[in-house]
């Protein structure tokens, strides 16, 4: 009879295993030596995780590569490194990210209430860049002003379209201020341009008429996005000369002009094939900055970024456990989850994302093919393609058998998107959420940020 195969196996020969941040000892896994068997038995599941040192190793990563690329290319522009708070607002996270000194992306006035905040814990300083994103309502621009009236300097708010700059009316300085790209989409979305940003041909123009000679308004900054993220392909690098040409030449008629930014769109670990290779591709930016800008006689501007994903996202976890088995017929095995898909990673279920799925324990079983199943009753909670085959195996269970299940790097987006601490579908409570500092003496911190939400929180918010 054939050796039937245990699930180590499987992963060693499907993948480089171990790797970056995953490894496996004593049949359990451990993220970012994270021991999370421990873990998940301690607190019990589901359970949210943020590994905090994650978010520090990222920027410094992203610094240090743009750093290393402007140097090789005796480039001549500075690198900033803005924090984009919309992948993950909690004070953690951003405090976290400050302490490594990035600037901030805003996206709604909301974010002032924040800055407020982190401003009386000292914790952000008035020198830092502000870069405001999104079409603004008054509110948004209300909050803009406020906050440079009070010592923001550097806040740049990002036009989105031509009639935002009406709304600043007249400013107490000169305000810096950008003007966003609407880029030309991929080919896979139903609209050509994005509706975000000012078209490409009307920049120009714009400014000639509107900006140039106004004392109120100096334009700093040229934003431009990609919503598919930062990648190797032909479509990037076309909008991404296509930005650098309105950059040039607008740059030959407004001297003040001196920085480009790149928005966010880093593309971070979502399967262990994962193999994106962050120093060509940030080398080959700067690279072509310069190219572009010495072919066309201009100074090379500094390089803003707004790395949302890339900075959180790899810092976060959720671990659930399997309550119980069904099989529904002869091929079709659900291991049903204790908590919600659905509800806890909304990116699976409205964009068919793919995570990291990895069991916890049981690396020395047999596996099987299975669908995850979340806990709600809802026919779309459900998980059941890896990225790499889509198809989901995990070990076998025997009766009394506990295995746990995580899903990783999904520390952007998620909470956000699925209103942590809200209402949630089928009323399941948004789980613990554990923060894990840095080791220390060989022993990692725990601190619990959130127990599971309460049944009286869910019902206030519903009135009752
Ligand atoms: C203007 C802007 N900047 C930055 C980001 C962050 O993108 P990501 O999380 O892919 O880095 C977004 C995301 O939607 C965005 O709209």
């Amino acid at each position: 009879m054939a050796k039937r195969q245990k699930y180590r196996e499987l992963i060693s020969q499907s993948f480089d295993f171990p790797q970056r941040d995953f490894k496996e000892e004593k049949g359990t896994l451990q993220w970012n030596d994270l021991p999370l068997m421990e873990i998940a038995e301690k607190y019990g599941t589901p359970l949210r995780i943020t590994y905090l040192p994650k978010i520090g190793q990222q920027i410094q990563k992203a610094r240090r590569l743009f750093n290393a690329a402007i140097a090789n290319n005796d480039y001549r522009g500075d690198y900033h490194y803005c924090y984009c708070t919309k992948s993950s607002h909690f004070s953690f996270v951003v405090e976290e990210a400050l302490k490594n000194k990035v600037h901030i992306e805003t996206s709604s006035a909301f974010d002032f209430e924040l800055i407020k905040r982190l401003e009386e814990k000292k914790k952000i300083k008035k020198e830092n860049f502000i870069v405001c994103n999104g079409f603004k309502p008054q509110k948004y621009i209300d909050k803009i002003l406020e906050a440079y009236n009070n010592g923001y300097k550097n806040i740049i708010p990002v036009l989105d379209n031509m009639d935002e700059l009406e709304k600043y009316g007249t400013p107490s300085g000169t305000l810096n201020i950008g003007i966003r790209i609407a880029a030309e989409e991929e080919p896979k979305y139903e609209f050509y341009t994005s509706r975000l940003g000012v078209r490409y041909n009307d920049i120009v123009p714009f400014y000639q008429q509107k900006i140039q000679n106004n004392p109120n308004f100096k334009l700093k900054m040229l934003h431009f996005f990609i919503d598919t993220g930062i990648k190797d392909v032909n479509y990037y690098w076309t909008e991404f000369h296509k930005a650098l040409d309105v950059y040039c030449d607008l740059k030959k008629i407004c001297p003040e002009l001196s920085a480009i930014n790149l928005g966010g769109g880093m593309p971070i670990k979502h399967s262990l094939t994962f193999d994106f290779d962050y120093e060509y591709m940030i080398n080959e930016i700067v690279t072509q900055l310069k190219n572009t800008c010495n072919a066309e006689g201009v100074d090379e501007p500094d390089i803003f970024t707004e790395f949302g994903s890339y900075t959180v996202g790899e810092s976060g976890c959720v671990i659930f456990s399997v309550l119980g088995v069904k099989n529904q017929n002869d091929r079709e095995t659900w291991y049903m989850l204790d908590g919600s898909l659905m509800n806890n990673l909304p990116d699976i279920w409205g964009l068919s994302q793919r995570f990291i799925m990895l069991p916890i324990n049981k690396w020395d079983d047999e596996y099987k093919h299975v669908n995850l199943g979340g806990i709600t009753c809802d026919v779309g909670d459900y998980y059941n393609s890896d990225a790499h085959i889509n198809q989901v195996y995990l070990p076998k269970i025997k009766p009394g058998e506990k295995l746990y299940i995580g899903f990783f790097n999904t520390g952007a987006y998620q909470d956000t998107l699925s209103g942590y601490g809200g209402i949630k579908h089928c009323l399941l409570p948004s789980p613990p959420h554990i923060l894990v500092d840095e080791k220390k003496k060989n022993e990692f911190t725990y601190r619990v940020f959130a127990e599971e939400q309460s049944a009286d929180s869910m019902m206030k918010i519903l009135g009752y």
